[in-house]
């Protein structure tokens, strides 16, 4: 009796505290799966963390082998996980989540090999240009060559754009020159011949920005150097989802021979106190209780807004899935978004498809019927074209 009012006291307090390990199971396949729905369309991935790749959570992990067909480290590959010191690399996790991923038959995306943010301190401290290029080969070469052919894509280079498409003031930029981003490319492929190899940016649909995104895949091509694909990041706003730009950017970019990926797909519902787009990760706010609005969960009005943002973003998607190789939703579920603690710390936001339960949402539902309308529709249309001959 003692025992059990125990158990229930620990229970109760492992619930209100939002402890994952007695989240309500997940149901599978209950509608069908994610990657069941648009297979044949689009590879179709998650970010996932490192309890995750430890598959520290069963209920969790099912979710994802259900539903996904590729994953893509959250951090881990980050150079400042990967290669914390100038002589000493510590590949333990990123192997596991190989391993994790061969088992699991997922594909893995790595991210990232150049980035100007989460460097390890010892590229932070770097003074001469001579040690960030003997860094910048050593890198790439070390890195990429250990999972050449393990791995399904790079991003080779991220985020190396400002908004008016020129090129980023960053560490690579100052001490390697604009040539650095065609270099990391003739690097990887070097290294890395067996995986495909991506530029990878946000906001690169809008015009200015994607005029330098252009810009730059072409400076790499005209080197003759080898660039299978564009990854536009999606990181939008349920109040901002620029369709036209992104339809615009998905036509323009698939002209250039290459595939088209969206590699970080979040819809956040809260508001950005600075009203801007993106993900630029150095932006921070204050904690204000007026921008955390939906602690309590979210109002019918604003997951009705999340639906029909994913809906049209999937009728987009599906609309050009000829040049779509995939698309990534950036984290599992709502509980281990980024976007609760960026641009400020410590809200409660609902970006995902699958909610902190960990069940799907109406969103999750909704794009699963666009593709069932639109195969049942093309099924007509093919049926009536060849009537009509
Ligand atoms: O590594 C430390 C850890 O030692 C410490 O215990 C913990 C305590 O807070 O912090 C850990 O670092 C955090 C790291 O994520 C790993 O969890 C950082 O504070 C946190 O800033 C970092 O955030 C990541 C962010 O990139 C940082 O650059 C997000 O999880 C990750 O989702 C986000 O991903 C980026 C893409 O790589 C590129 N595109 C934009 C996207 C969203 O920002």
């Amino acid at each position: 009796m003692r025992d059990s009012f125990i158990l229930t006291g620990i229970l109760s307090i492992l619930l209100s505290t939002g402890c994952t390990s007695f989240r309500s199971p997940y149901e599978p396949k209950q509608t069908g799966s994610l990657k069941g729905t648009f297979k044949g369309d689009f590879t179709i991935g998650t970010a996932i963390n490192t309890d995750q790749i430890r598959e520290k959570d069963a209920t969790g992990g099912k979710l994802i082998t259900d539903n996904f067909d590729a994953v893509t480290p959250e951090n881990i590959m980050k150079a400042e996980v990967i290669h914390p010191e100038w002589d000493r690399y510590d590949f333990s996790l990123s192997d596991k989540l190989v391993a994790y991923a061969q088992k699991n038959n997922l594909k893995v995306n790595g991210h990232t090999l150049i980035w100007h943010s989460q460097l390890p301190s010892f590229v932070r401290r770097m003074k001469d240009a001579d040690s960030v290029r003997q860094y910048f080969t050593n890198h790439i070469k070390t890195v990429a060559s250990r999972y050449d052919g393990k791995l399904e894509s790079w991003d080779v280079v991220n985020e190396a754009l400002e908004e008016d498409g020129s090129m980023r003031r960053s560490i690579f930029l100052e001490k390697l020159g604009d040539n650095f981003v065609v270099e990391a490319f003739r690097l990887a492929r070097q290294a890395s011949p067996n995986t495909k190899l991506y530029y990878n940016d946000y906001n690169i649909e809008e015009p200015a920005k994607r005029a330098g995104a252009i810009r730059l895949i072409k400076k790499i091509q005209d080197a003759g150097v080898h660039i299978d694909g564009v990854g536009i990041q999606g990181h939008w706003n349920v109040n901002y989802i620029p369709l036209k730009h992104i339809e615009d950017a998905i036509i323009e970019f698939a002209a250039l021979g290459i595939d088209v990926a969206f590699t970080e797909l979040d819809l956040s519902v809260l508001p950005n106190p600075r009203n801007t787009i993106g993900a630029d990760v150095d932006q921070n706010a204050e904690y204000d209780a007026k921008l955390n609005p939906y602690t309590g969960g979210l109002p019918d009005s604003v997951q009705k807004k999340l639906t029909v943002g994913y809906e049209s973003l999937f009728r987009l998607f599906m609309k050009h899935s000829d040049k779509i190789d995939r698309v990534t939703l950036w984290g599992v579920h709502d509980g281990q978004s980024w976007l609760n603690n960026w641009p400020v710390m410590g809200r409660t936001n609902y970006p995902l498809l699958f909610d902190r339960q960990l069940k799907p949402k109406p969103a999750f539902y909704k794009i699963i019927k666009i593709k069932e309308n639109y195969s049942v529709n093309n099924q007509n249309h093919q049926k009536n074209a060849r009537i009509n001959q």
